[in-house]
């Protein structure tokens, strides 16, 4: 039975009235929100490593200033993300704390190696291409902070999407190496991809709350069919095959039937055994010891000049 203050939130819910820092709102969804927030935060941190690693190798100056450009919009993505957490009463701290102990997660997707340049091409094209797959509606979320953070990063993630395409575009259009590398990547990148959009929905522990809250606005499986659908005849266009006997399009649904991912393989990258899961916790550790004398100076001063105002 719901309380009062449920009730009228629900009906707020329901009338898509956003919810609001100051709003009174039941403790399990500021809970799941700072879940959600946080680890699509920790992804947009993280998901810098993969790329990173190429910005020093890309083939032209042209290349590396797109890469570049791209990386550093993933930290802003992070930052507006981690403001969006604040204002649900944790600290950036707090929640980079619990991702370096393994408490809070971070994208399946970054715990996967990117092995040739061909690779920055899938990246943009298939992982920022599911992103905005998931992000697009998350615009519509209930959370009226999180909901102007999306609509942001909406805006950015299409110049990401496109520049990867645009490598794909090349390579599969290039010497048949190129072409070759450019298949490799894809077969490598296209299930993993796939997982981003989370378990089957009858495995997803959170969906009915999220729905009924309007935090996900869409169902886990309705937005890889989405992906699959939109993303197959770009495969198509590149001259490249998607590494699935059993991708066919279905005259009657109007959708493609496809094969779903290793769901153990996915639970087994979630536990920490994925290819990279140690090499990009460790990266992150690094660069956290590593700004700590920055973090401790910038403290130092703000506390000087706030004696020097109160002397
Ligand atoms: N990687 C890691 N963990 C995942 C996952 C994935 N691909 N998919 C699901 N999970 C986790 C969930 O977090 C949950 O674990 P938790 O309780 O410890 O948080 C568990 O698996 C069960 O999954 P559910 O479907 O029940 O969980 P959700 O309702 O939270 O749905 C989600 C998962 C669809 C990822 C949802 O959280 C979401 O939409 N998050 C916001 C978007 C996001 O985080 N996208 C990640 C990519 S962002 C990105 O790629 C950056 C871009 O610039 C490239």
């Amino acid at each position: 039975e719901m309380s009062d203050d449920e009730r009228h939130f629900q009906d707020k819910v329901d009338a898509n009235i956003k919810v609001e820092p100051r709003d009174w709102m039941p403790d399990d969804y500021r809970k799941t929100l700072i879940r959600q927030i946080g680890q699509h935060a920790h992804s947009e941190i993280v998901g810098q490593l993969p790329e990173g690693n190429w910005i020093t190798r890309a083939p032209t100056l042209e290349r590396k200033a797109i890469l570049l450009a791209k990386v550093q919009d993933e930290a802003g993505h992070g930052l507006y993300l981690y403001c969006a957490a604040e204002t649900l009463g944790v600290t950036r701290d707090d929640l980079t704390e619990k991702l370096l102990s393994g408490r809070m997660k971070y994208s399946s997707i970054f715990n996967y190696p990117t092995l040739t340049w061909a690779d920055m091409g899938a990246v943009g094209w298939l992982v920022d291409g599911a992103a905005i797959m998931n992000q697009v509606p998350l615009q519509r979320t209930s959370y009226g902070p999180y909901s102007r953070a999306m609509v942001r990063i909406c805006k950015e993630e299409s110049f990401h999407q496109r520049q990867g395409y645009a490598i794909m575009m090349k390579m599969a259009q290039g010497s048949a190496a190129q072409r070759k590398m450019a298949q490799d990547a894809l077969n490598r990148m296209w299930y993993p991809s796939l997982m981003m959009f989370g378990p089957s929905d009858k495995d997803s522990v959170h969906s009915a709350q999220s729905m009924a809250w309007k935090i996900k606005i869409n169902t886990n499986d309705e937005l890889r069919q989405k992906f699959v659908n939109e993303t197959v005849p770009q495969a198509e266009y590149l001259g490249l095959t998607i590494p699935d006997e059993n991708l066919k399009f279905n005259e009657e649904t109007g959708n493609y039937d496809f094969s779903q991912p290793d769901w153990d393989e996915f639970f087994e990258v979630l536990k920490g055994n994925g290819p990279c899961n140690t090499d990009r916790l460790n990266a992150r550790r690094k660069a956290w010891d590593d700004g700590a004398w920055v973090r401790e100076g910038l403290l130092a001063h703000a506390e000087k000049r706030a004696a020097a105002k109160v002397a």
